[in-house]
Formats: structure tokens, sequence, C-alpha cells
């Protein structure tokens, strides 16, 4: 997905820009540009990787002013033209933008029957094309900016420059992150905070239809109709350390082996072994509001979604409160019945999802009461919601979520114990689920030692064509995960089933050449799932078994026994040797393990 950096300030802006461009690698991209400031503007912009951009900046790219981009082809192909920045024909304005200019083509008609001449296929060339024209008579560049995308349709993250004016940037956002950095007689802005924290943790979030003008030696904010806006800087906890590998082959696997501590983090500070309770400050509810939901929606995309299946099992089993996850994707294009006394809930790693942020914004326009389970401090769908649990799980890198998984699914135990506990839940069942809480990342340490078990199996199926992953109840959001881990790093087929639901059609594709990753726990289903697996076995199916014993040969080629905690809880720990088979079938294939193709860290499109 693009990404955005800007700098201001007494330093070279160009290694800043490169470095925090750096920082942004992992959203994925397939061209990265900049531009400085110096007596006119110097652009660099390359097809390729921020290491071919870095080489073809000479020493002499001086300027203490500048912007930078990694770009995500969306109109038009990757190439050195399309890169951003982009510049009017005068080379006195420069862009760069991310998100989706929905009108360009109108725009670009208008402007080129008046003479303008576009050089890249770009949306985003509009924009410097609309900029350059009312500059000059322009008060100001947030002057002529905010008129140029009072024509636009569409979502946006831009920053500009104006040759004549090297003492400033004007970035706004509509849909698409900006985040000011404020430094010590420097700013810095960046789409991520990822790009900023090497400089500094000082940050202020732009809403959408703000603009801000920054300076060296600070900024300004201001409405879409140009009223100064009171921004709160807010202090970012994550460290330039956080996006190393830190010694680890790969992000993906660094951010599964962090487990025991992410949701350690999660947990911290939140349980209560006096009343058996959990305390979520966040949430912004007292008692009397907690009992008072008679549902619960819970929306997400992806394995958000996945986790929010878990949540509501959870919320369901604990709370005995009517509970269920939809794609906030499919949810927000449905005109859905918001209910007064219905809780939503919303999840998102990022806090960018653009499909969550609208389905929250949805809901709130009709009245929902929304939560949400977020990982990034002082994201968008953070701020927008009426409170809500942070999952302190630290930066996720890799473009598949695993850690994010992980702390979603104990965020939602958490919040499932405390709505079970103001309502019917007995304390004996709360200090069970305290303490199988508190269990969790020591038995999350054990199963990561079962690493090299899990790699030898993932490099037996890892040949297949196509995997099957079945569970039932609590095992079939565990079984969509691991289908969705597999494919989305592997490139393996793999579909998730209901186990229940084999026999009603997908029974047909079962036979050797399709093996069968079966989520067994030994709960209540233990035998129905047994059963399941004589069917497979019957088709001629293998079957990798993950579960709490070892099974009898006759029903399973392979076992994988994790630890046992409470059953209400087993499905976390049962995710864990799934990440790390996916993870190891791509290594096996070769593929790009932390940046697959085609797919973006954090979707901030429709
Ligand atoms: C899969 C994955 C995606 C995200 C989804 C939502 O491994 O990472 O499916 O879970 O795009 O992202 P967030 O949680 O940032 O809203």
């Amino acid at each position: 997905m693009c990404g955005i950096v800007a700098y201001v300030g007494p330093k070279d802006a160009a290694p800043i820009l490169l470095e925090g461009l750096q920082r942004l690698e992992y959203r994925g991209y397939d061209s990265a540009g900049v531009v400085v400031s110096n007596r006119g503007l110097k652009m660099r912009k390359v097809k390729g990787r921020v290491a071919d951009l870095a080489a073809v900046v000479p020493a002499r790219f001086k300027g203490t002013l500048g912007i930078g981009h990694t770009r995500w082809a969306t109109h038009g192909a990757p190439s050195d033209v399309n890169a951003h920045p982009h510049l009017s024909a005068d080379e006195r304005i420069a862009v760069v933008h991310n998100g989706i200019i929905e009108n360009a083509d109108e725009l670009r008609a208008k402007l080129e029957a008046d003479g303008a001449v576009f050089l890249s296929e770009t949306d985003t060339e509009v924009l410097a094309h609309l900029i350059a024209r009312t500059v000059e008579d322009a008060e100001s560049l947030a002057e002529a900016v905010r008129a140029a995308l009072k024509r636009v349709v569409g979502t946006y993250g831009v920053a500009v420059v104006d040759a004549q004016r090297p003492g400033e940037v004007v970035v706004a956002r509509n849909g698409s992150p900006i985040v000011l950095g404020i430094g010590e007689k420097e700013m810095f802005a960046a789409s991520d905070v990822a790009a900023l924290v090497r400089y500094t943790r000082q940050v202020v979030h732009l809403e959408d239809g703000e603009l801000a003008v920054l300076k060296a030696d600070g900024f300004n904010t201001f409405s879409s109709d140009a009223r100064e806006t009171a921004k709160e800087p807010l202090t970012v906890d994550w460290e330039a350390g956080h996006y190393d590998t830190g010694g680890y082959e790969h992000y993906l696997l660094k951010e599964i082996s962090e487990q025991p501590e992410t949701v350690a983090r999660t947990l911290r500070g939140r349980l209560d072994d006096r009343f058996h309770i959990a305390h979520l400050g966040g949430l912004n509810m007292d008692a009397r509001e907690s009992r008072s939901f008679r549902r619960v929606k819970i929306i997400g995309c992806g394995s958000a979604y996945y986790s929010g299946q878990i949540g509501a099992q959870l919320i369901e089993e604990l709370a005995r409160i009517p509970s269920d996850a939809e794609p906030a994707s499919e949810f927000r294009y449905r005109s859905p019945v918001v209910e007064p006394d219905t809780l939503y809930v919303a999840i998102s790693q990022s806090g960018e999802t653009y499909d969550t942020l609208a389905a929250v914004q949805e809901l709130k326009r009709k009245g929902g009461r929304v939560l949400g389970i977020v990982n990034t401090v002082g994201s968008a769908i953070a701020r927008e919601v009426d409170g809500g649990v942070y999952l302190h799980a630290g930066p996720e890198v890799s473009v598949a979520s695993t850690k994010a998984f992980t702390s979603t699914a104990v965020a939602f135990a958490l919040l499932a114990l405390h709505l079970g506990r103001v309502r019917d839940l007995s304390p004996a069942d709360g200090r069970r689920i305290v303490q199988g809480l508190r269990a969790l990342p020591g038995q999350i340490e054990e199963i990561l030692t079962l690493e090299p078990r899990i790699k030898e199996l993932a490099g037996k199926y890892a040949d297949s064509p196509s995997m099957m992953f079945v569970g039932r109840v609590r095992g079939y959001p565990v079984a969509r995960e691991g289908a969705q881990k597999l494919k989305e790093v592997s490139y393996v087929h793999a579909e998730a089933y209901p186990a229940s639901e084999l026999k009603h059609g997908p029974l047909a594709l079962i036979g050797p050449e399709m093996p069968t990753v079966a989520i067994v726990p030994d709960d209540e289903l233990l035998d129905k799932n047994l059963t399941t697996l004589g069917e497979i076995r019957a088709r001629g199916g293998r079957v990798l078994m993950v579960g709490h014993r070892e099974a009898d040969p006759r029903l399973a080629d392979d076992c994988l026994v994790v630890p046992r905690n409470e059953i209400e809880l087993d499905p976390i720990l049962l995710s864990i040797p799934l990440q790390l088979f996916a993870y190891h079938a791509a290594v096996a294939l070769g593929r790009d393990v932390d940046k697959p193709r085609n797919l973006a860290k954090s979707v901030t499109v429709e």
C-alpha cells in the first residue's frame, strides 16, 4: 500500500525521507520517489525498491525540506513515470498521494482541454496541475491545496511542496492516514508512525477533512472550511527497534515468536484475582450499561474477522449474550439494522482498514454503540469508537497477521469475562478463566518449542496443490484462520469448512492429493470430530490433527499436541501451530514471506 513521508527542518531531507520510506516498505509497494526543495525542486523516482531509489539519489541532492513516497499501483502500471512525486508542468508544485481520486478522468479531461499535458497515467497528477493553477494567486499554499482538494471526489492522504515557498509542507487527509511527527525545530509527516519513530514519539493524527501546514518551528491544523483546529500531541510507545527483525530471518517468525510477551502485554494489569473479573477501563461503560446489551455484533476484515468469530464464541459462552461476527466489508454495504440494545465491536490491528472504519462510521451515524479492539494507538478506528481495548502487541510488520490475531482473541476473552461477571458467570468460572488467561503466555512458549516438528510437517505437506482445514464450533474459526494463513503466505490453496459440513458437499474433494488439517480439541465434541477423521481417512485423505492428544494412527497420519487450557480459551492456543505451519510451508516453497504477492499490510482503500 502507498506510503508518504515528509520533512522540514534544519537537516538534509533526503536521508530522512529514504529512511522513512524504508520503514514503510513492509506495507508493500512497487515504486518509490523523493523530491527535495533547494532553489527549485529536485526529484528522483524509480520503479523498484527504496534501495534502487537510494542508488539514484546523488550525493549533491541537498535540501532541508522534502516529500517521499512508496507507490502501490492503482491507476497505471508500476513504472518510473507513474511513481510519485508528481510535478506540475512548471515544476513548481510536487505532490505525493495515497488513496484514489474517483473523478480523476473527468478532471484530467478538463485540464487537458485547457492545455495541460500529462506525463503519467496516475490519478495523482491531476492534483499537481490543479494546485499549480491557483497557487500563484492564492494567499498560501494551503489555500491552493484546499481549493484543489475541493474538486476531488475520493480518498486521499497528500503531501505537497511549492518551490517558491521553500519553508513549508502542506499535508491533508481524507480517508487515508496522515500522522504529524513533532521534532526539535523540525517537523515530520507520514502515512504511518513506523516512518516517524526513529525521530520522534510525539505525534498528531489528522482527522478526515483536516489539512496541516508544517514548518521547521511547528505546525498548524485546519478544518476543511479553513478554521484552525486545536490538536493534542500523543506519545507513541512504539520504538524504532520494534521495526527490526531482531535477528530472525523474517518478521513473520519474529512476530509469531514474540507472542508469549505480546499476550502478556494484552493481559497486563487487566486481571482481577479477587473478584475474578477483567478490568477494561477503556470501555467507558459502567456495570449497569454492560448488563443492558441483548446482542453483540463483531465486525472486522480478514484475520481480524476470524478472531472476531473466536470472540463471538467466547462472549456467547461466558456472558451468555447472543453474538456473531461478520466481515466489516460486507456489513457496511448491506444497510444493516442498527439496534440500540446491541453492542458493536470493531476489530483492527492497524486501526486504518477502510472497510472497517466505514462500517464504524455507518454505525455511529445510526446511533450504534461501538467498541474497538485495536492495536494502533490513536488510529482512525480508535478515535472513532466510543471506547475499547488496546492490544499493546507492538507494531506488526509482516503483512500476515499473527500476534495481533492472537492478542485480539485474548482481548475478547477479557471482554467476555468482564461481560460475563457483570451478568451470570459464577465466581468459580471467573476464577477458572482468569487462571486460564494467566497460563497462556507460558503455554504459547511451550507450543513454540514444537517448531522443529512443525517445520518437518510443513515440508511434508507444502507440496500439496490444495489443503482442507476443518474444525467444529470453537475449532471452526481456528480452521478458517489456519487456512487463511497458509494461502496468503505460501499460496497453497486452502479451504476451511466446519467439520460438521464436510459430508454435505466438500467430502467429494477428499482424496490422497488433498490433505486435511483437523482442529480437534478435547472438548465435548471430541467423538464427533474423531468420527469425521474416520470419514476422511476412509476416502484416502491424509490427516494432520492439531489437538490435545495423539490420535489413533488409523485416524490421523500426524498429530500436533498442544497444551490444554480451559475449553473456552483453547482456540487461542490451537491457532499458534497453524501460524508456524504456514510460515514454514511458505519458506519451503521459497515465497516472499513478509510481503506476499498482491497483498498490502493495511488496506486503506475501498
Ligand atoms: C491476514 C491479514 C488481513 C488483516 C485484515 C484486517 O493475515 O493480515 O486479513 O487481518 O486486512 O486488517 P486490520 O486488522 O489492520 O484491520
